[in-house]
């Protein structure tokens, strides 16, 4: 039977199980530098899902000014389409707990696993970043998740956000 899927906040002593799903899910990983940096922000909410005592995947988000920025997510490549970036999300979203909380992420056009995740939950493209990505030179698709994305508009989504490094 498969163990339950377990999901807490991310600590400092779970980085070396997300180096490694990170180097195996990224052209270009965040460094351990990275994570720390973002572990260390107060206002951040950074997730780990475990397996089996086991870290399967994260999710970090970071707010800057009102928006919160979804900046890294990942599963293990042996343990995707069960829904462990759905429950990340799903745990996100609870414990920001605000209807009216504005979300922005930036995702490659070529990674449509992603977007199809990103549109269940809401999330509406809105503009690109040329040439965002320093490996191929692909754009990055900029999302937002707001009140009117959810309603089908985007009148509350700024033309374009500050430049964060992305997932
Ligand atoms: C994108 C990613 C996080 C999804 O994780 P996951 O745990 O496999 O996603 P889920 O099982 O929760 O998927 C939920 C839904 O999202 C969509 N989806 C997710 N991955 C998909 C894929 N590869 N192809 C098509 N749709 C996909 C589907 O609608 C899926 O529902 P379904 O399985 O019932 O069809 C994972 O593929 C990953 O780590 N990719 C590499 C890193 C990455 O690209 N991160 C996002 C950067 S912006």
């Amino acid at each position: 039977m498969t163990e339950p899927l377990e999901l807490r906040r991310l600590t400092y002593s779970d980085l070396p199980q997300v180096i490694a799903i990170e180097r195996r899910a990224f052209p270009t990983a965040w460094s351990l530098a990275m994570f720390v940096l973002e572990l260390s922000k107060p206002s951040g909410v950074c997730l780990a899902a475990l397996r089996g005592g086991r870290i399967v995947g994260y999710l970090i988000c970071s707010k800057y000014d009102t928006v919160w920025h979804i900046m890294n997510v990942a599963v293990d490549p042996d343990l995707r389409r069960q829904r462990v970036a759905t429950s990340l999300l799903d745990e996100l979203l609870r414990r920001i707990g605000d209807p009216q909380a504005r979300y922005t992420l930036e995702v490659r056009p070529s990674n449509t696993g992603a977007i199809e995740l990103y549109e269940r939950y809401g999330f509406r493209s809105a503009g690109r970043r040329r040439r965002y990505y320093q490996d191929n030179g692909e754009d990055a698709l900029i999302m937002w998740r707001t009140p009117a994305t959810l309603e089908g508009r985007l009148d509350d989504v700024p033309a374009a956000g500050p430049v964060q490094p992305t997932a």
